[in-house]
């Protein structure tokens, strides 16, 4: 061999070293399921944002749904995150305070996970969390929740042939960051959006007489001066989704729970800020008829106390939302006590109009279900 023919070699054997760790790093970080067929998002729901580092794929929302349901996820191998998110509840328990591996209760109610695509990206009652990605590791962990040890789960999985396929083809490999990846995934699947009230908007169907006059309701602010009654709903739980704003923390709200003395630490617990004090996320109404007990301590347990709470119940505190303080369809904003003043049929009518957003298609859709046909409930 010539001189030039080494060189030659050489640098082609070069090539080859430097093309096959390009690709085995192009394979390695981007994702390599498919994309997510047959997702759809109502345009009227807004705008929202995928991470970018974990587009929605086929094989990482199957591999999320798995989890999500798999109680080999927790310590003693018994909660899995559907636990305390059952679909026939829209994704809550039906308890006060959730329990998991402990057997304690949580001090907060479980949350719907439906439309997470949209409203504040600030996750938990207090918005402790900015991701799915992130929020998803804190139950996990959490000794009251599944208290799971990470590399031990890790473990765990690798040892599962679905699950190294599933993970492989999905991200690469199985890692938190990927288990992360994949249950964030599958809940942002979970869009609700067939509901009455939606098949109503659509114009598929008619809403009854009670049920209209709730829609109304709901969606005045009552002004004395134009006549006007409202219950003053959609001033906090707006537009289609019936959750909070979603910029910052505009959807934090304090609805008047609790008295100066009593309020809890709400989202000042996150921003440290003393006027966050009883602020909590305004959670999405969609499917509330199912999903009682009602508030981030479960203290409700009917609609039927909720609004007796909006009318006539509200303590006030510095923190208390100026448009529940100013919201009164007697105008009588100066004698001290706080109230919507609505007759018992007005509240009526919006406990009719809130059971029109339950939506049985979300309930019972076979793609947010049990994955596990054995253990399917
Ligand atoms: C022991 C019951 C329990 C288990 C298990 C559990 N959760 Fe939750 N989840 C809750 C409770 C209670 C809250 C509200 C807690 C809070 O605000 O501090 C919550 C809140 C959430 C939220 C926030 C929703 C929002 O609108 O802000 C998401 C998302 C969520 N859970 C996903 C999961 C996932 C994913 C798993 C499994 C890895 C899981 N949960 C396991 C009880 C549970
Ligand atoms: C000033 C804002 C505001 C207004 C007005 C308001 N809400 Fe709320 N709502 C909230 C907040 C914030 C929460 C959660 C509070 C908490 O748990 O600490 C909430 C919680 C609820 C819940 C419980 C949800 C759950 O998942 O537990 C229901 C039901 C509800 N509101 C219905 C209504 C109805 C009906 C009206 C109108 C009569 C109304 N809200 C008016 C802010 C508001």
């Amino acid at each position: 061999m010539s001189k030039r023919q080494v060189v030659l070699l050489a640098t082609a054997f070069a090539a080859v070293a430097v093309f096959s760790t390009l690709s085995f790093l192009l394979v390695n970080t981007a994702p390599q399921g498919k994309p997510l067929k047959n997702f759809t998002a109502p345009f009227v729901y807004g705008r929202f944002a995928i991470p970018p580092d974990n587009p929605l794929t086929e094989e990482g929302v199957e591999l999320g749904r798995r989890l999500f349901y798999d109680p080999r996820l927790s310590s003693n191998n018994q909660v899995s995150c559907s636990t305390c998110h059952q679909q026939s509840l829209a994704f809550t328990d039906g308890l006060t305070g959730s329990v998991g591996v402990s057997g304690k209760p949580l001090a907060f109610n479980s949350m719907s996970l439906a439309n997470l695509l949209w409203g504040p990206q600030f996750f938990f009652w207090n918005g402790r969390s900015d991701s799915l990605e992130q929020q998803a590791l804190i139950p996990l962990q959490h000794p009251d929740e599944m208290g799971q040890d990470l590399d031990e789960l890790v473990q765990e999985l690798e040892q599962d042939t679905t699950y190294r396929q599933l993970f492989r083809i999905a991200y690469g490999g199985i890692s938190a960051e990927t288990i992360a990846k994949a249950l964030a995934s599958f809940q942002r699947t979970l869009v609700s959006a067939n509901s009455r009230y939606d098949q109503f908007l659509r114009g598929e169907i008619q809403l009854t007489e009670q049920e209209e006059w709730g829609r109304k309701l709901f969606m005045a602010h009552p002004d004395t001066k134009a006549s006007l009654r409202g219950g003053n709903c959609i001033d906090c739980h707006s537009q289609f989704l019936t959750s909070g704003f979603n910029t910052k923390f505009d959807g934090f709200i304090n609805n008047g729970l609790d008295d100066e003395a009593n309020l809890s630490p709400g989202l000042a617990e996150v921003t440290g800020n003393e006027a966050h004090r009883g602020v909590f996320k305004t959670p999405t109404l969609r499917n509330i008829a199912v999903t009682a007990p009602y508030m981030h301590d479960g203290r409700f347990q009917t609609l039927e106390q909720v609004l007796k709470h909006y009318n006539g119940g509200i303590k006030p505190s510095k923190t208390l939302s100026p448009l529940i303080a100013e919201a009164d369809n007697l105008g009588n904003f100066s004698d001290g006590k706080i109230s919507l003043n609505l007759r018992e049929e007005e509240a009526q009518a919006i406990i009719a109009f809130l059971h029109t957003l339950t939506d049985e298609t979300f309930l019972t859709d076979p793609r947010f279900s049990n994955p596990f046909s054995d253990k399917a409930k």
